[in-house]
C-alpha cells in the first residue's frame, strides 16, 4: 500500500500567509501542518509516502522531512507544475504508484479521533481487495464540499462535487484508498467546469462500478481541512487544547513509528535530542522512557 500527499497549490486564500511559505509548512500549533496527514497514512500503515508540491516549495518539504528514515519511512518527492486538481496527483504519482493500492490525502487535512487507526486500517484492506473508498463527515456549509449521499444500509447513492442542492450533509473529506489501477482510471477523467481533474470525478468511477465505499466518520471524529484563515486558527486552537489538557501530541511520527516498531528505541531518542527542549522533543523522550503510556 502506497500513499500520496497534495501539498501543492498557491494557497492565496491565505495570503499574506502563503507568499512565500506553502500553505502546507504553516504551524498548526506545534508542527508544519504537512505532520498531521503524514501521520494518518502512518497510522493506516503506509510506510512508502509521495510528496507532491510546487517547484518552489518542494525543496522545503526537502529539508523538513528528509529521506524518511527518521520516521521508519520512505519518502519520495515530484513536482506539480500547475495546480490542475486533486486526481492530478495521481497521474503525477503513476510510477511511484505502480500496481500497488493506494492512499491520497490532501496536505491541509486534519483527522483525529479514538479508533482512527481501526478505520484507516479497513479503507487499506478494502482497497487491497479492489475497491475504494472516502470518508465521509456532517458539515453545517455541504455546498463547499464533495458530497456523498448514502442509503439507510450505508450505500453510497451519488457523490457530487459542491453541489448548489446538496443531497446531504455528508462531506467527503480529502482522504481517498484506491484499489491498484488507480491512475489508469485517473487517466479517464476529463476537466471539469472549473478547470479541474475533479476527485470526485473518479470516485463517481467507483461507483458506477459498485466499487466505491463510504465510512463515516462520526461525532467521536474531528476532520478539519485547515486552508482558509479561520480554520488555520481553529486547527490550531483545537491541538492546542487537547495536547495541553491530555499532556500528549498529536501527529507525533517517531512516535507512531517506534509504536509500530518501524524505529528502534536508539533512533527515538536520537530524534528526541534534535528536537531539544520543545515539548515534541521532551514527549519522545516520554515515550522512549516509558513514563507516557498510552
Ligand atoms: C476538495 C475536494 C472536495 C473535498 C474537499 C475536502 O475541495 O474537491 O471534494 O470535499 O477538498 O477538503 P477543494 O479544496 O478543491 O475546494
Amino acid at each position: 500500500m502506497k500513499g500520496i500527499i497534495l501539498a501543492g497549490g498557491s494557497g492565496t486564500r491565505l495570503y499574506p500567509l502563503t507568499v512565500v511559505t506553502s500553505k502546507q509548512l504553516l504551524p498548526v500549533y506545534d508542527k508544519p501542518m504537512i505532520y498531521y496527514p503524514i501521520s494518518t497514512l502512518m497510522l493506516a500503515g503506509i510506510r512508502e509516502i509521495l510528496i507532491i508540491s510546487t517547484p518552489a516549495d518542494l525543496p522545503d518539504f526537502r529539508r523538513l522531512l528528509g529521506d524518511g528514515s527518521q520516521f521508519g519511512v520512505a519518502f519520495s518527492y515530484q513536482i506539480q507544475q500547475n495546480p490542475e486538481g486533486i486526481a492530478q496527483a495521481l497521474l503525477i504519482g503513476e510510477e511511484f504508484i505502480g500496481k500497488a493500492p493506494c492512499a491520497l490525502i490532501l496536505g491541509d487535512n486534519l483527522f483525529y479521533g479514538g479508533g482512527l487507526g481501526d478505520k484507516l486500517k479497513i479503507a487499506a484492506k478494502n482497497a487491497e481487495q479492489g475497491t475504494a473508498t472516502i470518508f465521509g463527515y456532517y458539515v453545517s456549509d455541504p455546498e463547499r464540499f464533495g458530497i456523498m449521499e448514502f442509503s439507510k444500509t450505508g450505500k453510497i447513492l451519488s457523490v457530487e462535487e459542491k453541489p448548489q442542492n446538496p443531497k446531504s450533509n455528508y462531506c467527503i473529506t480529502g482522504l481517498y484508498f484506491y484499489p491498484s489501477g488507480v491512475a489508469e482510471k485517473a487517466r479517464r477523467v476529463t476537466p471539469s467546469e472549473r478547470g479541474e481533474l475533479e476527485i470526485t470525478s473518479l470516485n463517481d468511477m467507483y461507483l458506477s462500478e459498485g466499487k466505491l465505499n463510504g465510512l463515516i466518520l462520526g461525532r467521536g471524529f474531528t476532520w478539519i481541512d485547515a486552508g482558509t484563515m479561520d480554520s488555520l486558527v481553529e486547527a490550531s486552537t483545537f491541538i492546542q487544547m487537547i495536547e495541553k489538557r491530555q499532556g500528549v501530541q498529536i501527529a507525533a511520527l517517531e512516535e507512531i513509528a517506534y509504536r509500530y516498531g518501524w524505529i528502534s528505541k536508539e533512533m527515538l531518542l536520537h530524534s528526541a535530542e534534535k528536537y531539544g527542549n520543545s515539548p515534541y522533543g521532551q514527549h519522545l523522550l516520554n515515550v522512549a522512557t516509558d513514563t507516557f503510556l498510552c
